[in-house]
């Protein structure tokens, strides 16, 4: 690759079957992955690699010159849950496609079921790049955290002492159920984007630029599979990529809002708040109550396209008092049972099969 090209970082994740229920995924589910990337690595369709999993969700890391939304590269990702899924039926694991909303490929994996990430950019002398992946949650679990990375002093020491970030950044963000977005500018614009975002179910940060030079800073998956498919069809769990250093914030700036662990919509079966809580790779598997909910973190330098990593990011001490409170919400959270703030409200469970279970019960009220 020559070195002032353009290169595109591609995150495509699909919950293609679990292992067990939907727990974690089956190692043969990630060979067969690798597998078939390899083979697309061989052939040129891409530059690199890396597969990875969080929960039940197969996340695909594929580095390529094509841009963003690129008909192969999607096609590629299509290919690559379609064969894993057969894997996942012949292994009956649970929820076998679960995300594959179509039965064929249509020129753009967006809106089929799986969530995508992309960004394209001229690759730095040095691009250290890290990235988000979570389940038994949706992609508004990114507002606080990279609000707080980008928008807030007290997190970013950058903002203050980096002349490249004190301007600030824009953030562009999503209506998800208008399918609109509106883009605004911090410092100045602070309190109205906290007065979206801050809703954090309807308005998803969907990427942030640099506004000295308008660079990509960040993008975020924002599919919400329950306003795709209609109904609820999964839970749209997300992922995020962030670049770092440089007039970007450093690396421990990004991980810095991890360290709280906020309260975030999924859980048992999409329909409960709980704690984030960041996890290592080999603790992403959300058993209780299926959760609680999970976000793991890859780091990456990236070297000519070359993916050189990850380090897991969340394989910390620092993260463990984290992780102890997590669990201290956790047990205080569940011990509401089916009661709100822990249950999510009505208008959050439309898509879920609690209109099912309310429909019974429709012809007995009585006029009072
Ligand atoms: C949440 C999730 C699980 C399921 C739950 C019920 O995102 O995937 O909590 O909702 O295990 O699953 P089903 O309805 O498949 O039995
Ligand atoms: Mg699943
Ligand atoms: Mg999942």
């Amino acid at each position: 690759m020559a070195e002032e090209s353009r290169l595109t970082l591609s995150v495509i994740k699909a919950d293609i079957g679990g292992f067990v229920g939907h727990v974690s995924s089956h190692p043969d589910i990630l060979d067969t992955a690798k597998d078939k990337l390899n083979h697309a690595k061989e052939n040129g369709t891409i530059v690199d690699f890396h597969v990875l999993r969080c929960g039940d969700d197969l996340e695909l890391i594929l580095t390529h010159t094509k841009g963003c939304d690129n008909t192969e590269i999607h096609e590629l990702a299509w290919n690559v849950f379609s064969v894993c899924t057969e894997v996942a039926k012949e292994l009956k694991l649970y929820g076998a496609g679960q995300d594959i909303l179509s039965d064929a490929f249509s020129g753009n994996i967006k809106g089929m079921g799986p969530g995508v990430a992309e960004m394209e950019f001229v690759e730095r002398k040095s691009e250290p790049v890290v990235i988000f992946m979570a389940d038994k949650t949706s992609p508004g679990a990114w507002n606080l955290p990279i609000y707080r990375i980008f928008a807030d002093p007290f997190n970013t020491a950058g903002l203050i002492i980096d002349p490249k970030m004190c301007d600030g950044f824009s953030f562009r963000v999503l209506d998800v159920k208008e399918g609109r977005c509106i883009t605004l500018s911090c410092p100045e614009e602070m309190h109205y984007l906290l007065a979206l975002i801050g809703t954090s179910s309807r308005y998803i940060i969907s990427s942030v630029y640099r506004k000295t030079d308008g660079e990509i800073a960040a993008v975020m998956s924002t599919q919400k599979l329950s306003f795709i498919a209609g109904k609820y069809v999964g839970k749209d769990d997300p992922v995020a990529v962030i670049r770092c250093q440089s007039g970007f914030p450093a690396v421990g700036e990004v991980m810095e809002p991890f360290s709280f662990p906020h309260l975030v919509e999924g859980w048992m079966r999409g329909s409960h708040s709980g704690p984030l809580m960041p996890v290592p790779f080999y603790e992403a598997n959300p058993t209780r109550f299926d959760g609680p909910p999970r976000v793991i973190s890859a780091g990456f330098q990236i070297s000519n396209g070359r993916l050189i990593g990850p380090h897991d990011m969340f394989d910390d001490p620092s993260f463990d008092s984290t992780r102890r409170i997590a669990n201290d919400i956790s047990e205080y959270m569940r011990r509401h049972g089916p009661f709100q703030p822990h249950r999510l409200p009505e208008e959050e469970l439309e898509y879920t099969t609690l209109p099912l279970v309310l429909e019974k019960l429709k012809d007995r009220f009585q006029k009072v």
